[in-house]
Order: structure tokens, then sequence, then C-alpha cells
């Protein structure tokens, strides 16, 4: 099945449940079914659903996060040199697409974990990224990274794809230890994932890194989207340079 929904139904009890657990019914001509809203390679299969579907949720972290990137550039200045960018966790695009309409590009790749992504991004955007990775990054070859390095990234964006079971601490280290110093780096992450209530690794090993390894220059809280019952579900975003090697526990 692969054609465009042609309803979709948000059942009263999916109201009321965290966000990673949250799903829809998608009625198509082929029948029903129910998709998580996490189960993005589903989401990006279905042409249209994914962009639609969240914009109807108000999402918007990545015009917050490309924005974001984009003042703090503009207020520091920058050395000149045309962005490189990794987009980690691409998904179809969106972010990618972003990126290249609101700065001064050479290279824009992506990665994400998932065929689904690859294939939608070359179906909705094949004009955005100079290449796309399909890998986890958590446990990478040294080919793969040497793959990666060629690409002589100044620049690393991950928009919601922290955390939740998606990009782990350690593929965002990795991803992050393929930028020289002074590279940009912008992101979000869920709120809970940075206080001292988590219980995930992401808190230790986010404070780390602001701590040792990263000069922050904009940390703001915002509504990344709403959840299906219609709430805000907020998100930091962040943006700052490297400027040393991260760890990970
Ligand atoms: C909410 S989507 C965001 C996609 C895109 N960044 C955007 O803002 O539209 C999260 C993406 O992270 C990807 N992802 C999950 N785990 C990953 C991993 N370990 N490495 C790379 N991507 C991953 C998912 O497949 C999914 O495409």
């Amino acid at each position: 099945m692969n054609g465009c929904p042609v309803e979709i139904v948000i059942p009263e009890k999916c109201r009321h449940l965290d966000q990673n657990e949250e799903w829809i019914k998608i009625v198509t001509d082929d029948g029903e079914e129910t998709v998580r809203l996490h189960d993005y390679g589903r989401f990006y299969q279905i042409p249209g659903l994914y962009d639609n579907f969240y914009k109807s949720l108000n999402c918007q972290s990545p015009r917050v996060v490309c924005e974001t990137l984009k003042a703090q550039m503009e207020k520091l200045g920058w050395n000149g040199e045309a962005v490189r960018a990794l987009d980690l966790g691409a998904g179809n695009g969106q972010v990618g697409e972003m990126l290249t309409r609101q700065l001064d590009c050479e290279t824009v790749v992506g990665l994400d974990i998932i065929d689904e992504a690859r294939e939608a991004a070359e179906r909705d955007r094949p004009e955005v990224y100079a290449d796309y990775y399909v890998m986890d990054l958590a446990d990478p070859t040294e080919d793969a990274l040497q793959n990666l390095s060629r690409w002589k990234f100044n620049t690393l964006v991950t928009v919601a794809a922290l955390g939740f079971g998606d990009i782990s601490t350690r593929a965002f280290i990795n991803a992050y230890n393929l930028l020289p110093d002074d590279a940009w780096v912008a992101f979000n992450i869920k709120d809970r994932f940075l206080s001292d209530a988590d219980d995930t690794g992401f808190s230790e090993t986010m404070n780390e890194l602001l701590d040792d390894s990263f000069e922050l220059l904009e940390s703001r809280r915002y509504c990344h989207r709403l959840s299906l019952a219609g709430n805000p579900l907020h998100y930091y975003v962040i943006v700052g340079r490297k400027n040393g090697a991260a760890s990970y526990n």
C-alpha cells in the first residue's frame, strides 16, 4: 500500500498517551491500519503523510533549529567557508531543504538509520542531499567513518531525532567527533532529557558535552509540536560551536 491516506482517525484514547506511544488510524483505499507517530518508516512510505500530519500538529522544529543556527552564524560571523553539513536523522529531508534554502551550503549530506527515510528523501526532495547514508553511527566501522570524513563537514544538524530510542548518545557523539573544532552544531532535544530527572543517560552526556567540548551560543525552550491532545511538547533548541572532542560513558 503506498497511496495517499484518504482519512486520518485519532481515537479518543490516543489523546492521553505519552509522546512516543501516540498512534493514529489511517484509512486508505487498501483499508485501515494503525500507525504509531514514531513509526517513521511507515509515515515516510506514504507520500505527504509525514509532512502533512506533523504540520497539522504545528511541528516547528526544522524551522526553529535552522533559523536559530542561521541567526547565530550571522551574529558571530563565519569564516567565509560555505556550509558542509551533516543532517543526522535526516528523515525525508525537511531539514536538509531548509538548510539549503537558508544558508550558503556547498554540501548537505543526509544520514538516517532506515531505508524508508532515504527512499522518501529521494522521492520528495531529490535535489537536497549530495549523498544519503543509511547507517547507525552508534558503532560505526572505520570505513564508514573515513567515508563520512571525506565530506569535511563543518556543521552538524540534528532535528527531532535524539532520544526516544532514536539516535543514541554514542551515535550523536560519534557524529560530533567527525567535525573539526569551531564547527557549528545545532540540535534540539526534549526538555525532559536535559533535566535532573532524566534516566536515559542523555542529560549526563549532554551536560558533559556542554561543559567540556562545546561553546554554547544559544539555548531556548520552545514548543516542538502539539500532542494529539493539543498540548504543547517542549524541546530545547541548542546552537553552538565545537571546541574539543567529546566522549560518551
Ligand atoms: C522525527 S524524525 C525527524 C526527521 C527530520 N530530522 C525532521 O526533522 O523532519 C526522526 C528521524 O531519526 C531517525 N533515526 C532514528 N534513530 C537513528 C539513528 N540511530 N541514526 C540516524 N537516524 C536515526 C529516524 O529514522 C527518523 O527518520
